[in-house]
């Protein structure tokens, strides 16, 4: 694309899936400057240029937007810095699909909860408690989770059955916030979901849903997704019950533009939101509209940040959350802690005719550490399938299984769970 040939985007963040949005900012022609402070990130691979500085320091990389000439700046996927990616987009001027309120409301999960009650959405119910009382804690049923309110990616949350290991839970909790804020939840057993939105030109459209499975065997530790299946089983009853009110909040909020996915625990009476992500999906949800529906939400908000607009045609022609009546699944491919010595499987799982991308974080050489077990650092690829009817789809997931295999130094599977899709 020609006309995008002198523009220059600052994209902020350093993680592979960041990296993925350089990239379709490179073939859009774009001259791409990632900032991050490690200086190995994988976004700056294939960057055209980068700075190693921590976004968080907003006079120096006002310099470089300055010293750049840059036409717009966009947030990676990383929840701690859509706050910073606001503050630097108006302290230059620059194109932003969010503001002040939207930031308040939708990077902290306490305020979150706050402004949900407000339009009559449930949330997971909470515990307030004093947490300079470094000594009994009363008043909660365990087991319950404790949280930072804005750390993201699973970081820092604890599952806690007892005063000691709650005691811990809030330092845990604190030490990943940077607001030093926390929440403390009832411990959710129900199904979960997430619903995914794209606003355009002041109008919110629902464009995906899916039902989250988790795996359970990591114990204290929080869980983590192993697959995602679209849509969401619960697709009729959440446009029902809880869209309305949604659409009243976001006007409140005053969101034109943007995307924004919100999770939800869901049982028969109700849907309780726990955690909004006012950015690009790390499970990226975008794949499949791109797939189904052919819009692209990297493109969309790349254009968005040098030109001020998201889409030209009209979206609502495009946009299908029911997929046109097809399915998709992700797997997620977890592992325990380790060295990868070996990985196998991985070319002929790609060969699969309805595997629509597979998107690998670690390579052969790399560590699993005790810190990412419990959040989504232990993730090994994110696997993304699509499907005509279930039963091609349980048939895939089970040649995924039985055919990716990772291996530790020791000679040992690293591979912590496999999700089990049933037929219905
Ligand atoms: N109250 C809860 N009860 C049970 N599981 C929870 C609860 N809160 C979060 N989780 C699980 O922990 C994981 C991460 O929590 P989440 O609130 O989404 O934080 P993050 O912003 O780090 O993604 C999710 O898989 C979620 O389902
Ligand atoms: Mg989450």
């Amino acid at each position: 694309m020609s006309i995008n040939k002198n523009k220059k985007i600052i994209i902020l963040g350093g993680n592979v899936e960041t990296g993925a949005i350089v990239d379709i900012a490179n073939m859009m022609g774009l001259y791409t400057i990632v900032i991050d402070p490690n200086p190995n990130s994988p976004s700056k691979r294939n960057s055209s240029k980068y700075y190693d500085l921590d976004v968080t320091n907003l006079s120096e990389v006002d310099s470089i937007i300055n010293k750049e000439n840059a036409d717009g700046v966009l947030v990676g996927v990383a929840d701690p810095l859509v706050p910073y990616y606001q503050n630097t987009c108006n302290r230059n001027n620059l194109f932003c699909y969010a503001n002040e309120k939207s930031i308040k409301y939708l990077t902290s999960k306490s305020n979150f909860s706050e402004i949900c009650n407000a339009f009559g959405i449930s949330v997971t119910p909470s515990y307030t408690v004093d947490i300079s009382n470094q000594g009994e804690i009363e008043n909660v049923e365990y087991p319950v989770v404790v949280k930072p309110v804005d750390a993201g990616a699973g970081v820092g949350i604890s599952i806690c059955r007892n005063p000691s290991q709650l005691l811990l839970g809030i330092k845990t909790a604190l030490a990943n916030s940077i607001r030093k804020e926390l929440i403390i939840e009832k411990y959710m057993q129900c199904d979960d979901m997430f619903v995914y939105y794209t606003f355009i030109d002041g109008e919110a459209h629902l464009s995906a849903l899916a039902d989250r499975f988790k795996t359970d065997k990591q114990g204290e530790f929080s869980s983590v997704c192993i697959a995602a299946e679209y849509p969401s089983r619960y697709t009729s009853r959440f446009v029902k019950e809880v869209h309305p009110k949604l659409s009243k909040m976001f006007k409140d909020l005053n969101i034109i533009n943007g995307v924004l996915s919100i999770q939800f625990f869901v049982d028969s009476s109700n849907f309780y939101a726990y955690d909004p992500g006012f950015r690009l999906q790390g499970e990226a949800p975008h794949l499949y509209l791109k797939h189904f529906n052919n819009f692209d939400h990297r493109e969309m908000l790349l254009n968005f940040s040098i030109s001020g607009k998201m889409f030209d045609l009209n979206f609502k022609s495009f946009n299908d959350f029911k997929f046109n009546n097809k399915y998709a699944t992700t797997i997620w491919i977890l592992l325990k802690a380790g060295k990868i010595s070996h990985i196998r499987g991985v070319n002929i799982i790609k060969s699969q005719p309805n595997l629509i991308y597979f998107l690998q974080r670690f390579e052969i050489g790399d560590y699993i550490t005790n810190e990412m077990i419990g959040n989504e650092r232990q993730v090994f690829a994110r696997i993304y399938t699509v499907s005509e009817n279930q039963n091609d789809s349980v048939n895939l997931i089970k040649f995924i299984h039985q055919n990716l295999s990772i291996i530790d130094e020791f000679g040992n599977e690293m591979i912590l769970d496999n999700y089990q899709k049933s037929q219905t």
